[in-house]
């Protein structure tokens, strides 16, 4: 199995500098970050480019995308002034299944400790996979002991029996092997997979959010993706193929003009509601550029109002998913009042406004905190699963660190493949 290898490096406690890499529909971009003493992770070295070879987060050109990975992780190694081995990945949502599982362990009087958790998640991880797929995630969602429910952290507590929720992430085994594949063109190899909007929430959520619960949608070019926190935990994540570029190709198409400009127009004018003083947006006159035109002069005039009339649509569409999706998974992130938007897609004007309309929820727009070193282009909505992945790094080298002397002084014998998600323990 390819995760074997991969989560047993990860076992070991990471380095002091580690690399991550975002595989976005628009763009790869690649962080070499310090994680300091303390909680501070320090950006040493940045790299982006065009991502080529990618839709629906599945790879559908592996040169195209190994080129596009080979120069944003040059870019970045040239910066920071290192040479890179093992980089840090994101999968898209599209690519896994949620599942949330009900396990039980007897305990008979004896107080938990961590390798009952362990055994917990290896129950649970193990009902769900299967040869073709692989466990990303397994995180220990709540705990009930003899029948006490809402146990956040069971260890020390004695009891009968122990029971938990534990939510599975699963990927298919055929597009993570591509990644794998990807990675490894570029001379490099990967030591673990996060998922998307996972990895934008820790950089983007603060602590209240994630403990009194909140949904994240992550507004990308080529899709929408969801997680979903209750009680301080990822309870659950979700995927809708669409997202800016979609916008972008209404405006194209609404307008005649070429893809370049109605990505240039949307972004220098586009809005996904008329402002309060519409009347001011029907007096800015924007020229459109016409496809096959040459001449400017001959450009189509249009309104502001006329673009969100364009615009618009989409967007509503895209949050009334968005809300079909979360009554259906069930009614925790229906009961959580709170919602923050990331993603490139999410700076557009009154996509705030919209979804807190729609999905009736506290709205705010969330951008990468508590990651330094940054410029001004990077610390925006748009780089959000990039800082998350370093965030996610630096809690796992957390974790790893204790954890692994407490392993060494007691192995247990049940570490096998399964054994790794203690990183995702409590
Ligand atoms: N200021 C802005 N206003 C409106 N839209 C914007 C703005 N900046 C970027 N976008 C849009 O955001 C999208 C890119 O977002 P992002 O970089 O988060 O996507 P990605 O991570 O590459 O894609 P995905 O997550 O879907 O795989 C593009 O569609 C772009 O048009
Ligand atoms: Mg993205």
């Amino acid at each position: 199995m390819y995760f074997k290898t991969v989560r047993k490096s990860l076992q070991k406690v990471l380095p002091e500098i580690v690399t991550v890499l975002d595989i976005g529909t628009s763009k790869v971009c690649c962080y070499i970050g310090r994680l300091g003493s303390g909680d501070t992770i320090q950006v040493m070295g940045v790299g982006y480019e065009a991502s080529k070879g990618i839709r629906n987060g599945a790879i559908v050109n592996m040169e195209a995308l190994s080129t596009s990975v080979a120069r944003a992780t040059h870019a970045a190694e040239q910066m920071a002034q290192v040479t890179v081995n093992d980089i840090l990945v994101s999968l898209s949502a599209g690519l896994v299944e949620s599942h949330i599982l009900d396990v039980s362990l007897p305990i008979a009087g004896r107080a938990v400790d961590d390798n009952d958790i362990r055994k917990m998640q290896q129950t649970a991880a193990q009902s769900v996979g299967g040869s073709n797929s692989e466990i990303l995630h397994c995180i220990p969602v709540t705990f009930n002991i003899d029948g006490t429910r809402g146990v956040k952290d069971p260890r020390g507590m004695v009891g009968e029996s122990l029971g938990a929720s534990i939510h599975v992430i699963t990927a298919e085994t055929g597009p993570v092997r591509n990644f794998y594949a990807c990675v490894d063109r570029c001379h490099l190899s990967v030591s673990g997979f996060v998922v998307a909007p996972y990895a934008s929430s820790l950089s983007t959520l603060v602590e209240d959010e994630i403990d009194l619960g909140v949904t994240l949608i992550d507004m990308g070019a080529g899709s929408t993706s969801i997680s979903v926190f209750y009680d301080g935990r990822l309870y659950h994540t979700d995927y809708l193929p669409v997202g800016g570029l979609h916008v972008t190709n209404d405006i194209a198409r609404g307008l005649s003009t070429p893809l370049l400009h109605a990505e240039r127009i949307k972004i220098l004018h586009g809005s996904a509601m008329v402002s309060p003083l519409s009347n001011q947006d029907d007096r800015g006159i924007i020229s459109v550029p016409q496809i096959g035109e040459d001449d400017p002069q001959k450009g189509l005039q249009v309104t502001k109002s006329e673009l969100v009339r364009i615009i618009r649509p989409r967007i509503e569409e895209t949050f009334e998913l968005v809300k079909e999706r979360l009554k259906k998974f069930n009614d925790v992130a229906i009961a959580s009042k709170r919602l923050v938007l990331t993603g490139g897609a999410s700076q557009l004007p009154g996509v705030r406004e919209l979804a807190s309309l729609i999905l009736d929820k506290h709205t705010r727009l969330g951008k990468p905190i508590n990651v330094q070193g940054l410029d001004e282009r990077m610390r925006t909505a748009s780089f959000a699963t990039c800082a998350g992945l370093l965030v996610y790094a630096r809690g796992e080298q957390k974790l790893n660190a204790s954890r692994q002397k407490k392993m060494s002084q007691n192995a247990p014998a049940f570490f096998g493949r399964f054994g790794v998600w203690l990183r995702e323990n409590l």
